[in-house]
Parts: structure tokens; sequence; C-alpha cells
């Protein structure tokens, strides 16, 4: 049998995510459920703290609750509770001052990143990038452009703006090319700090047959095409593999420009870059 740890107070429910941990540890000890040491009323939803106080009809339980934090004669909580530190002391004031604003505070999806920055900072772990291809110098080879949709260049299309020059004497298209990179957001043109990990990416078709094992090359590259140059049997499925660990991308793709998702940010659900297993 499992015995559950010994619960603390319930959350208070309706309150912002600053104050809220504050009044679970150190009010509803006394204000909770059910009521302790003679505390008169609950603080345990925003609607407690909204209400009118009991001993000054001018003012809200919220307003009661700041000035009695802050007074040295009889505060709350009182000398049998444990004080508020300067911090808590200064939340709690903020929200007071706002108008006491109910809020939600419940587990953050994007707890650890920075609120509402938008998509999540890029980086270059090499810190060296790799001069645009241009018409005079497409700089054209199996290093070329690390992180840009390769294939699209490679066919003469021109993937958000990284090939406005049509087709500048490439080749050929791989049917699939790609950059293999040390972490998830790294920067168009960063030259690849992974490239001489011992990667392989294997192509798998739609009947499960194995049809390129393209070496990632050293500067993180990757490319190749099915013998004959007959086209991959869609979908494919790709697998990295380096010794025996190995990562797989869960969906099968069409599109074998593996850049135009794993781009910095990421595209069409993609985590960013690709990393090695
Ligand atoms: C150890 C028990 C205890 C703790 C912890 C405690 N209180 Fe109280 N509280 C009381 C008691 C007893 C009373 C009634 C006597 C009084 O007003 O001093 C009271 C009364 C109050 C009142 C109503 C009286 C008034 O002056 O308006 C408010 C508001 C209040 N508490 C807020 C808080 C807040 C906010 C916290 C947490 C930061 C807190 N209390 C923590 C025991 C506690
Ligand atoms: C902006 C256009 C552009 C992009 C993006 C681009 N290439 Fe190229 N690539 C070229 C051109 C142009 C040449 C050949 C001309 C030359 O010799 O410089 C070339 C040549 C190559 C060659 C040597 C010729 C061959 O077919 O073997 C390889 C390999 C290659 N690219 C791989 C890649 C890979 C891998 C990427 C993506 C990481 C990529 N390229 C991205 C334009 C591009
Ligand atoms: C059309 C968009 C698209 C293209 C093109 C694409 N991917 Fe992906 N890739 C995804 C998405 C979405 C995921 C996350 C879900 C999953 O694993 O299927 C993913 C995940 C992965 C993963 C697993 C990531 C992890 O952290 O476990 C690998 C490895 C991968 N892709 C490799 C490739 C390779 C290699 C290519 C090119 C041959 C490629 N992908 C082309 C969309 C794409």
């Amino acid at each position: 049998m499992v015995l559950s740890a010994c619960p603390g107070p319930p959350p208070p429910t309706g309150l912002p995510c600053d104050v809220a941990p504050v009044v679970s540890a150190k009010c509803l000890w006394c204000h909770g459920a059910p009521l302790r040491e003679s505390a008169p009323m609950t603080l345990l939803t925003h609607a407690d703290f909204a209400a009118k106080s009991m001993v000054d009809d001018a003012a809200t339980v919220a307003q009661r609750s700041l000035l009695r934090v802050k007074q040295a004669a009889a505060p709350m909580p009182p000398s049998s509770g444990t004080p508020l530190t300067s911090d808590e002391v200064a939340a709690f004031e903020r929200w007071v001052n706002a108008g006491a604003p109910a809020g939600t505070c419940s587990p953050d999806p994007d707890a650890g990143l920075p609120p509402d920055a938008g998509p999540p900072p890029t980086t270059c772990l090499s810190g060296v990038f790799k001069p645009k291809p241009t018409t005079t110098a497409p700089g054209g080879g199996p290093q070329m452009a690390p992180g840009w949709a390769c294939r699209a260049c490679h066919l003469g299309q021109n993937f958000q703006g990284q090939n406005p020059f049509g087709a500048l004497g490439m080749t050929r298209a791989y049917d699939v090319m790609g950059t293999l990179y040390g972490a998830p957001n790294e920067k168009d043109l960063c030259v690849s700090s992974v490239g001489d990990a011992g990667v392989v990416v294997e192509i798998r078709d739609s009947t499960g047959t194995l049809v390129i094992s393209a070496p990632v090359n050293a500067g993180g590259n990757f490319y190749g095409s099915v013998d004959l140059d007959a086209g991959i049997k869609m979908p494919y499925t790709a697998r990295l593999v380096r010794g025996t660990a190995r990562r797989d991308m869960m969906a099968a793709q069409t599109e074998g420009d593996c850049n135009q998702c794993h781009t910095e940010a990421g595209r069409e659900g993609a985590p960013g870059r690709i990393q090695p297993p």
C-alpha cells in the first residue's frame, strides 16, 4: 500500500499566481476549511477576498488583509503563524493595490519559458555562419547553406526568400536533404557543431524498405537519393542512427526537404532542428 503525502491546505481558487501560494502557505491553516484558531472567515476563494470586511464597512477583506499583514500590532498571521517575507508582502500589496483582480493559478504549460516571448530564442552553438549563397558566389557543395531549405533551392524554388535567383546552376535536387544540429533552435546558416557525430539518416519508403542511408557530413548536412533516381515511394519515414542509438520521426512524411519543417523555430509541428540520437 502506498501512503499519500500529508496533504497541505488546498490551494485557494481564483487568485493570481503571485498571491495564491502566499495565501496557501501563510493564511489557510486558520482561514481554510475547517476554520482554526478562532479565525472568523475563510480566505479560500477570490470571492472571500472581494467580500465586504466584517470590521470595516468601507473596506474589502482584501484591503483589510493587506492592512493586517503590514501592521506591527496584531499582525496577520498572528504570532502563532509564520510571518510573510518582505517579497510576499510586496506581492500581496501589488495585488491589493491593483484592485485585487481575480486570476487563475493552474500549472503553466509554458513554465520555464519567458512569458509570451513568442518563438523560443534562437542560438548558434558553433558561433560560425556560412555566407548566404548568391548568384556570383553560390558556394555550392556538400557543406553549404546549413539550416536552409536545400531541396527547394536545388529545385530553383524560393523558400522563405532564401533563393531569389531561380536556377543557380545546381546539378541536382536529392530526394532528401537536410541538416543535423546540436540544439533545437539553431539559426539559419549557423555551422552545425555535431557534423562529426557519426550519425546516418535512414529513409524507408512506404513499403518499409530502407532506400537511403545518408551519412551526416562534417558540416552537419546530409543528402541522398534512391538508386537510379526513381524517387521515393511516398510517404517515407526517417530514422537517425548512431551506433545503437536511434531517433525516429514518428509521423511519415512526403516532403524530402527536411529543413522546410525543421527550421530554426520549427514549422508544421516539427520540434525545430533535427538533433542526433
Ligand atoms: C494562526 C491563525 C491565523 C493565520 C495563519 C491567519 N489568520 Fe487572519 N485571523 C485569525 C484570527 C484568530 C482572526 C480574528 C481575530 C483578529 O482579527 O485578530 C483573524 C482575522 C483576520 C481578518 C479579519 C479581521 C480584520 O482585521 O479585518 C483578516 C482580513 C485576516 N485575518 C487576514 C489574514 C490573512 C491575509 C492571513 C494570511 C496572510 C491570515 N489572516 C492568517 C487567525 C489567523
Ligand atoms: C540558395 C540555394 C541553395 C541552397 C539553400 C542549397 N544549395 Fe546546394 N547548391 C546550390 C548551388 C547553386 C550549387 C551548385 C553550384 C556551385 O557549384 O556552386 C549547389 C551544390 C550543392 C552540392 C554539390 C553538387 C552536388 O549536386 O552534389 C551539394 C552536395 C549541395 N549543394 C548540398 C546542399 C545541401 C545539403 C543543402 C542544405 C543544407 C543545400 N545544398 C542548400 C544552391 C543551394
Ligand atoms: C512536413 C514537415 C516535416 C518534414 C518535411 C520532415 N519532418 Fe521530421 N518531424 C516533423 C514533425 C511534425 C515531427 C514531430 C513529430 C514526429 O516525431 O513525427 C518531426 C520529428 C522528427 C524527428 C524526431 C525528433 C525528436 O526530437 O525525437 C526526427 C529525427 C526527424 N523529424 C527527422 C526528419 C528528417 C531526417 C527529415 C527529412 C528526411 C524530416 N524529419 C522531414 C515534421 C517534418
